[in-house]
């Protein structure tokens, strides 16, 4: 399967091979996505947010009561909103196609 990483401003698209049980914030960041992840998965941050295309956001388990806590303090949420720490590839997906938030930033600030 794919994931197709969409830049905020949806000039950069980026294709890369996933496969089942691989974690979305893992993959994003192996492929040079500007997703810090500070808390590596403790759902402690939401700097791993990102946008979930609506068709692909509907195949996904619902977030769990915490994600929603903390996505309430992710800047430029939106209903399709999720934490990229919170979500694993399944067969479901032919292509899975996740939006960048323009207010992410990585380690170095870019
Ligand atoms: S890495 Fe911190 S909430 Fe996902």
């Amino acid at each position: 399967m794919k994931v197709c990483f969409v830049s905020a401003d949806s000039d950069n698209v980026r294709k890369v091979e996933g496969k089942a049980g691989d974690r979305l914030l893992d993959l994003a960041q192996a492929s040079g996505q500007p997703l810090e992840g500070t808390c590596e998965g403790q759902m402690a941050c939401s700097t791993c947010h990102v946008i979930i295309d609506a068709d692909d956001f509907a195949k996904l388990p619902p977030a769990v009561e915490e994600e929603e806590d903390m996505l309430d303090l992710a800047a430029g949420a939106t209903r399709y909103s999720r934490l990229a720490c919170q979500i694993w590839l399944s067969d479901v997906f032919e292509t899975l196609t996740v939006r960048i938030p323009s207010e992410a930033k990585n380690m170095q600030g870019r």
